[in-house]
């Protein structure tokens, strides 16, 4: 069941697609306030009680005892300190541990939103909205219930291609095709399966959006072609900011037609990026939108099927205005013997130029005739670019799939594309982190997700790149991506070759299960990660498990994801099957009782474990397999135990085209011990 309710005039996000009646009694499960721009929503907490949700934010599944602000931030720093990340996700559900009931509630606001769960009062849930949203309160029987109703409401999840379920490896500085030529050839030459190489700016002419340094691809039609014809699709980036050169054809026309955002003098705002000063495409207005939109067509026109949006936050290096202050500041300043408050003083001002509050408060949206300063919907901003981006696509190549990411988003770009969890670092820490999001993404319908493997900053090892393969192999985008100037780590760069290899196609042979649990989770509103306890609410220990994690009907993971670790503890809510690969032909399991375990995993092993009466199936692959188009769907065998017949719903197609739901895919497939 779901209650609506609205405050003041709020901004149509497009996050809902359903039609809900406006209730007019006050929300029932929370107590309300308002103050002067502020409205208030709280309730108690017992001890007990677990929040869950909050889409990519920092810490753990357990959300309480600290706050969060949705307020799409380009910070790669995620440190636990840190109160935002690259999204806005505000879905939370609170769990009732006494009562064992449970409610959701999803704030509709663009703006800044703050979700103390518990910090400032441990036993306190207090959000802070903007004075117009709209809230939705949402009862079910279950978890799981309440979040298929959310999801009910919001629309189905963004479905890419089945190649984009395949590993993909990314570099910030392949910077030529001999580059690009080399990486595609290291995997083959090794045996290494590979779907995707990604172009990071480097591929641009001067970091200008739709150009291609021709320099240095001097026939990206043909590269584009020869990767595709071994298996490999070439994705490139696609920044925010549109550089200010004259002659520029984006930038003219954009000028021309009035498609960037204005600052408070109506003038198109400045700001500044990778190619320096740039402006912002106005996304939130459908022209705009449609105009940027069409100019994927450029590079789809080379061959290029999939995409990353990246910067759209927007992230602003400095904008013009401010530039100029805090050069004068420093200017002004004639100090050569600074204490320390002179100092930090300092430090302050050069800190504050990159994505200053002050300049999200000085441009300005016409979202459709409607004049918005970019503040009260900052957090629209990547989802507008998204979905400029999917509409097109939509018009360009109805029948196919486009595989489309963004690193900022907000409920409702869910519908347009999926995200990664942006700039990580190389740090253990940012493996757990990375697990702990994902169910928490789920449940805002952001199923197309993955983190930067072996992490986007600092330089990886080879025992964290292993450990973070051996979980990314269950995340839908499966893409290993780092900062320029990092050590290389693509997987041939390290001594244990073998290894990885062996983890890699393990990927390949759960291919066919993952993809199926994919697509059922996106085609019937539900999870493909869960918290255990969505799977076992009778069992009080399932709310207190923080790092594993429920992948599909039939298995539960608990990867490792500390330094120098032989194994881990694993609680098995039930009898479960242990499964044990070294690689894919490599392989045992038995049977484990209900309980805490401590499970040897090797660094070079992959374990999962199968529920009881679940099976799974698992390819047969070749030796030569190269990409997701070399997995045979009928060369497979089923993995699991049952004490009764076992059934597996398996849904499949030809990964491309959009006929998911007319075409007879979902096959009952019986199996009998
Ligand atoms: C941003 C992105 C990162 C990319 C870099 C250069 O930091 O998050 O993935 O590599 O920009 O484009």
């Amino acid at each position: 069941m779901i209650y609506k309710y609205v405050y003041g005039q709020p901004v149509t996000t497009g996050a809902v697609i359903k039609e809900i009646k406006e209730s007019t009694e006050a929300i029932a499960l929370m107590e309300f306030s308002e103050k002067e721009e502020t409205l208030t929503f709280s309730c108690e907490m017992k001890e007990q009680d677990v929040v869950y949700g909050l889409g990519e934010q920092v810490r753990g599944i357990n959300k309480r005892g600290f706050s969060y602000i949705s307020y799409a931030a380009d910070d790669p720093i995620h440190t636990e300190n840190k109160h935002s990340l690259y999204g806005a996700h505000n879905f939370l559900v609170l769990y009732r541990a006494e009562e064992k009931t449970a409610f959701g509630i999803f704030v509709d606001d663009p703006g800044k939103v703050v979700f103390d769960v518990g910090e400032t009062k441990r036993n306190r849930l207090v959000i802070h909205t903007g004075k117009d949203c709209v809230v939705y309160a949402i009862e079910g029987e279950s978890l799981k219930a309440i979040v298929k109703e959310f999801r009910g409401l919001i629309g189905r999840s963004y479905i890419p291609p089945k190649w984009a379920f395949g590993y993909q490896q990314s570099r910030w500085s392949y910077g030529s095709e001999a580059e690009v030529r080399s990486v595609a050839e290291h995997h083959r030459r090794l045996g290494i399966p590979l779907d995707a190489i990604y172009l990071d700016i480097d591929y641009m002419e001067s970091y200008k959006d739709f150009t291609i340094d021709t320099e240095r691809f001097p026939d990206f039609r043909g590269l584009v072609k020869d990767m595709k014809e071994q298996g490999i699709h070439l994705v490139p980036i696609i920044d925010a900011g549109v550089k200010i050169e004259p002659d520029y054809p984006v930038y003219e026309e954009g000028v021309r037609e009035n498609y960037f955002c204005k600052d408070e003098n109506g003038e198109d705002f400045v700001a500044a990026v990778w190619p320096g000063k740039v402006h912002f495409p106005d996304v939130l207005n459908r022209e705009a939108r449609e105009w940027f939109g069409e100019k994927y067509k450029v590079l789809m026109e080379q061959g290029i099927d999939g995409f990353w949006n990246d910067m759209n936050e927007p992230a602003i290096f400095y904008s013009e205005k401010n530039l100029k202050k805090v050069l004068e500041e420093i200017a002004s300043i004639q100090d050569d013997n600074m204490d320390l408050n002179a100092f930090f003083h300092m430090q302050g001002i050069v800190e504050g130029l990159c994505n200053n509050p002050v300049d999200y408060k000085s441009f300005f949206h016409n979202m459709d005739g409607v004049k918005l300063c970019h503040d009260r919907v900052h957090n629209l901003y990547g989802f507008y670019m998204t979905r400029a981006a999917a509409e097109a696509f939509e018009k360009i190549e109805p029948d196919k799939r486009i595989l489309l990411f963004s690193r900022s988003s907000y409920i409702g770009m869910h519908r347009y594309g999926g995200i990664w969890t942006g700039d990580n670092e190389a740090w253990w820490g940012h493996l757990l982190l990375s697990i702990q999001q994902m169910p928490a993404l789920n449940m805002c319908g952001i199923l197309y997700t993955g983190s930067d493997i072996g992490g986007f900053g600092s330089d990886t090892t080879e025992d964290l790149l292993l450990r973070w393969l051996e979980f990314a192999i269950f995340t839908p985008l499966m893409r290993n991506h780092a900062a320029a100037g990092t050590r290389m780590q693509e997987v041939y760069r390290f001594e244990n070759t073998e290894s990885f290899r062996n983890i890699i196609r393990i990927r390949y042979g759960l291919l066919p299960y993952l993809y199926s649990e994919y697509m059922k989770a996106a085609l019937s509103d539900e999870m493909y990660f869960r918290p255990v306890s969505f799977d076992y609410p009778k069992d009080d220990h399932a709310f207190l498990v923080e790092d594993q994690l429920m992948v599909g009907e039939s298995i539960m993971i608990a990867p490792v994801y500390t330094q120098n670790a032989s194994g881990r503890y694993v609680y098995l809510p039930e009898e479960m099957l242990m499964v044990r690969m070294k690689s894919l032909e490599e392989r045992d399991s038995r049977v484990l009782e209900k309980g805490h375990h401590y499970v040897e995993i090797a660094l070079d092993e992959v374990v999962f474990f199968v529920k009881k009466n679940h099976v799974l199936p698992l390819a047969i692959l070749d030796e030569e397999v190269k990409s997701t188009a070399d997995v045979k769907e009928d060369q497979y065998e089923w993995v699991g135990f049952a004490d009764e017949n076992a059934g597996y719903v398996w849904y499949d197609d030809d990964g491309i085209s959009k006929d998911y739901v007319a075409k007879e895919m979902w096959k009952q497939r019986g199996v009998n011990q």
